[in-house]
């Protein structure tokens, strides 16, 4: 018996092993960790239960007979976060590269399955030099296996990936379908095609940071949600998110104890409006300042900064917040941002978290840019996922709610639960002096004439009274009280019951 056990011990320090000291040696001088110190950092300790540690490739070319390791580049299992259950996958590059095989991918599909079936959300560290090359098309069809289980599994578990080496070709396909990317930043990068195959067709030289790595896909491409500094910060910050998150879609999000009053008196917030009309203000200090114990978890932070995304707690509860931000482009709606803050509300939706909206925005960014670029249906995409969402919604329209945008954000009209405006508030169809212009053509060649429309205009619409007078608000609360008023509207939702029409599924413009 004794033999037995120690021959186990003595296989699974094998596949603990991985690809040898010296790989994991290299894996290390890169600063990154290793698969298994990886799932140390991201689980509590002592919770992970490994899946399949004893699974090796079956390839036969190319002499790979010779070299079957166990576990095959890939860690799988499941543990906790925080206590909650979540399976995880783990790549190994000190194997193969962390390369894809059959097996490998058979490995991954094992645990997607049990996470959809146990309602349990997915998270992917990533590290890997793609398709295994010796396997040829089996590893092609593992990949296809995997991406048909993040499309099975989206909108059902949570799903997130985290690129922490290579992660290129056809495998990007992969984490794009999940509902979170994360990048370490300097160590990893992902591409369809790599720099080199960019020379030949493109003539473009570009190194594989600039392509692919995390400042390309968090600033300009929006291929990732954030960045971080290293994979001890990554896990850490996966960890956080967790927190937020549902296990799946027919649970709730934690509630979490907070040490926080909801009903929390802000009066800096009466003077966070300037003066001026015109001039910008930090819409994070107005979330921040409503938020259980100012913890927000930014979404897309350094991408279409002209709108905020991310999630707060109120009175220990997960509320995904959406904000126009008027420090950049005064907070204009354009393809960027609908397309960010589309995606966010739609998981939200899916994921039964409730929706603050924080508005001052002046409209759409006008300019053939954005009209050639096609903002008409990606404005739609925010438009319509507001819309279909059956979540409580709250919304809270700080000072500008002009035209389209108005009816975009979260309105009444939208099926807005609560929808509160400051005093503040200006909702027109357009600002005054562009309506002024509009409507009193014919005095244009006078100035006095024109500044006397304006004010008019103004004292007429710039205000929250007209809609007010509607029920298009429902009412107009104090600055200072906003996470009061939040956090009750809130409460009284708890148990909201809202169901769409019945269909296969709807027809978002992509
Ligand atoms: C098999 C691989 C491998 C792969 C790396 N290795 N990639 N083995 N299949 N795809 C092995 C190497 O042979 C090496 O083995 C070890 O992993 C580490 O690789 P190095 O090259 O030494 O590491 P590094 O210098 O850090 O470079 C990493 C790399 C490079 C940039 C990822 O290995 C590379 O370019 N690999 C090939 C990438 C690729 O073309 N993959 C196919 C993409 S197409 P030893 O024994 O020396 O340690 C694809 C399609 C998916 O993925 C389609 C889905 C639909």
């Amino acid at each position: 018996m004794k033999d037995i056990l120690r021959e186990l011990e003595g296989r699974r320090e094998s596949a603990r092993e991985g690809g040898g000291q010296k790989r994991i040696a290299a894996q290390h001088a890169k600063g990154k960790l290793t698969a298994r110190e990886r799932i140390d950092l991201l689980l509590d300790e002592g919770s992970f239960e490994e899946f399949d540690m004893f699974v090796a490739h079956r390839c036969t070319d190319f002499g790979m007979e010779k070299s079957r390791p166990y576990g095959d580049g890939v860690v799988t299992g499941w543990g906790t976060i925080n206590g909650r259950m979540v399976y995880v996958f783990s790549q190994d590059f000190t194997v193969f590269g962390g390369s894809l095989s059959e097996t490998h991918a058979q490995k991954i599909c094992k645990i997607m399955d049990m996470a959809i079936q146990n309602g349990a959300p997915v998270i992917g560290l990533n590290d890997s030099g793609g398709a295994r090359i010796q396997e040829g098309v089996a590893s092609l069809a593992g990949y296809a296996e995997v991406f048909q289980r993040n499309i099975m599994a989206s909108g059902v578990v949570p799903q997130i990936s985290v690129i922490m080496g290579p992660c290129a070709g056809g495998a990007v396909y992969s984490p794009a379908m999940t509902d979170f990317i994360f990048m370490v930043k300097d160590s990893s990068y992902m591409f369809v095609t790599g720099p080199d195959v960019v020379k030949t067709v493109t003539n473009e030289v570009v190194t594989a940071e600039e392509l692919g790595g995390a400042s390309t896909h968090t600033r300009k491409s929006s291929v990732a949600d954030g960045a971080f500094e290293n994979d001890v910060e990554a896990m850490a910050e996966v960890r956080r998110l967790v927190d937020f998150l549902p296990l799946n879609n027919r649970d709730k999000a934690p509630v979490r104890p907070f040490f926080d009053e909801p009903g929390r008196v802000e009066e800096s917030l009466d003077t966070l409006i300037p003066e001026n009309a015109n001039t910008p203000y930090d819409m994070k200090e107005l979330i921040l300042k409503v938020a259980d114990e100012a913890d927000f978890y930014e979404i897309q932070e350094d991408f279409a900064k002209n709108i905020i995304t991310g999630f707060i707690r109120l009175e220990g509860q997960t509320v995904g917040v959406v904000a126009n931000q008027p420090m950049v482009l005064a907070g204009c709606l354009d393809i960027d941002s609908s397309r960010k803050a589309a995606r966010f509300v739609r998981f939200c939706d899916a994921f039964e978290i409730p929706l603050l909206t924080l508005v001052d925005v002046p409209g759409f960014l006008p300019g053939t840019g954005q009209e050639y670029g096609g903002v008409i249906k990606h404005g739609a995409k925010l438009l319509f996922a507001y819309g279909e969402a059956t979540v409580p919604k709250v919304t809270v329209i700080t000072r500008k709610a002009y035209g389209g945008a108005y009816d975009v954000m979260a309105s009444k009209h939208l099926r807005g639960d609560f929808n509160y405006a400051w005093p503040t508030a200006e909702i027109a169809v357009m600002g005054a002096k562009g309506a002024t212009e509009i409507i009193h053509r014919a005095d244009l060649n006078d100035p006095e004439k024109i500044a006397q429309h304006a004010a008019d205009y103004e004292s007429r619409f710039a205000n929250p009274f007209v809609a007010a007078e509607r029920g298009f608000i429902d009412e107009v609360i104090q600055p200072r009280s906003t996470r009061k008023r939040v956090s009750r509207a809130f409460a009284s939702l708890r148990n909201k019951k809202l169901k769409n029409p019945w269909k296969k599924h709807d027809n978002i413009p992509l």
